[in-house]
C-alpha cells in the first residue's frame, strides 16, 4: 500500500475556515473511493497566526509545508489586522506571499470555466459567456509583488514610496514553458498579456515568450496588451484558451474573469513550482463581512481541492469526480447567497458542501 498523502491545511481568517472545512469534506469523499489515504495537519496563518504567535507565517509552518505533498489554503486578512499593520511580518497577506516565494510556487493556474447552469447568473449576456473555458497562468513569485527596492521613505516634501517591477529571462521562461505545456493539453492556443508598449519588463517578457513559443510550433501564440486584453476578456471570452501573464496583471484580470463564471467565490487556483508540491486556494479573500455566518460560497475552495487531486496527487479521476459533483449541485439549482437566483432561497455553505459530497460518484 502506498503511504498516505500529507496535506497541510491552512484555513486562515474570515471565511477561510468555513470554506476549507467544506473543501476537506469533499476531498475526503472523493479520495475514499479512489483508494487514496490523506493525512491532514492543520496550522495557523495570517491574522490567526498574528494573534497566536505575533507573525503571519512562522518559519516552522513554512518548513511543515516544504515536507507536504500539498497545501490546502483558505484565505487571510481582515480589517482588524490590515488596518493596524505597519510592519510586513504582521500583515496577514504576507503569509500568502511568504508561502508562494518560500516554496517557489511560480505558476498560478486559475481556470475560468462557466458552468452551463451558471450562464444566466453571469453579469454578461448568455451568448457572451456560454462555453467559456480559459486558463490563466499567472506568474506568482516576481514582478511588483517581490522585486526590490520596495519601501517608503522621507523626502523634504513629505513621504515617497517605491515598488519595483523586475523580471529575469529564467523567471519568464519557466512560467512560459508551463503555460505552453498546458496549452498542449488543451486547445493549443496561448495568449501572452503584457504592456510592451510602455514597460521594459514587458518587452523582455514578449521576447522570451516568443522564443519559448518556437519550441511549441503546434501551439498558436498571440500577444495582447493588458488594457486591450481586459476589454477582449468581456467582448469575446470564448476566444481564449491559455493566457499567460505577469503577477499583478494576473491578479487583476482573474478578478475580472470571475465575473464571467458568476462570482468571485466560484474560482479555484493551483500554485505550482518545479515539482508536484502545490498550494491550492480559492481566488477570493477572507470576506470578513460574512465570516462566521455559514453563508460563504465553498465552490472555489472545493474546486481547489479538485485541482489538488489533479496536480499534486496525480489523480485525474478523483479530480473530475469533484468537478462533476459541483456541476450536479449547480444543475440541481443549489445556490449560495452570492450566486442566488431571485426565485429560490439560498443554501448555506454546509448545505452546498453536503450536496456536492452526495454527488460524488
Ligand atoms: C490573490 C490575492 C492576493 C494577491 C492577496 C491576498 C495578497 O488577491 O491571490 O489574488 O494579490 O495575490
Ligand atoms: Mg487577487
Amino acid at each position: 500500500m502506498t503511504s498516505p498523502a500529507r496535506i497541510v491545511v491552512l484555513p486562515g481568517d474570515g471565511i477561510g475556515p468555513e470554506v476549507t472545512d467544506a473543501a476537506r469534506r469533499v476531498l475526503d469523499a472523493a479520495a475514499a473511493p479512489a483508494g487514496l489515504q490523506l493525512d491532514y495537519v492543520t496550522d495557523l496563518v495570517g491574522g490567526a497566526s498574528v494573534d497566536a504567535h505575533g507573525v503571519a507565517l512562522r518559519p516552522q509552518t513554512l518548513r511543515l509545508c516544504k515536507t507536504a505533498d500539498a497545501i490546502l489554503f483558505g484565505a487571510v486578512g481582515g480589517p482588524r489586522w490590515d488596518d493596524a499593520a505597519p510592519q510586513s511580518a504582521v500583515r496577514p497577506g504576507s503569509a500568502l506571499l511568504g508561502l508562494r516565494k518560500g516554496l517557489e510556487l511560480f505558476a498560478n493556474l486559475r481556470p475560468v470555466r462557466v458552468d452551463p447552469a451558471m450562464v444566466a447568473t453571469s453579469a454578461l449576456r448568455p451568448e457572451r459567456v456560454r462555453d467559456v473555458d480559459l486558463l490563466v497562468v499567472r506568474e506568482l513569485t516576481g514582478g511588483l509583488y517581490f522585486s526590490k527596492p520596495k519601501r517608503r521613505y522621507d523626502t523634504p516634501r513629505g513621504q515617497a514610496a517605491v515598488d519595483t517591477m523586475r523580471y529575469s529571462t529564467p523567471e519568464i521562461e519557466r512560467v512560459a514553458v508551463r503555460a505552453f505545456e498546458l496549452a498542449r493539453q488543451r486547445r493549443r492556443r496561448l495568449c501572452s498579456v503584457d504592456k510592451a508598449n510602455v514597460l521594459e519588463t514587458s518587452r523582455l517578457w514578449r521576447t522570451v515568450v516568443t522564443a519559448v513559443g518556437q519550441r511549441y510550433p503546434d501551439v498558436t501564440t498571440t500577444h495582447l496588451l493588458v488594457d486591450a486584453f481586459a476589454m477582449e476578456l468581456l467582448r469575446r471570452p470564448q476566444a481564449f484558451d491559455v493566457v499567460v501573464t505577469e503577477n499583478l496583471f494576473g491578479d487583476i484580470l482573474t478578478d475580472e474573469a470571475s465575473m464571467l463564471a458568476g462570482a468571485l467565490g466560484m474560482l479555484p487556483s493551483a500554485s505550482l513550482g518545479g515539482g508536484t508540491l502545490g498550494l491550492y486556494e480559492p481566488i477570493h479573500g477572507s470576506a470578513p463581512d460574512i465570516a462566521g455566518k455559514g453563508i460563504a460560497n465553498p465552490i472555489g475552495a472545493i474546486l481547489s481541492a479538485a485541482l489538488l487531486l489533479r496536480w499534486s496527487l496525480n489523480n485525474e479521476d478523483a479530480a473530475q469526480a469533484i468537478e462533476r459533483a459541483v456541476s450536479r449541485a449547480l444543475a440541481a439549482g443549489l445556490r449560495t447567497a452570492d450566486i442566488a437566483a431571485d426565485d429560490r432561497a439560498p443554501v448555506s455553505t454546509s448545505e452546498m458542501a453536503d450536496a456536492i459530497v452526495g454527488g460524488i460518484d
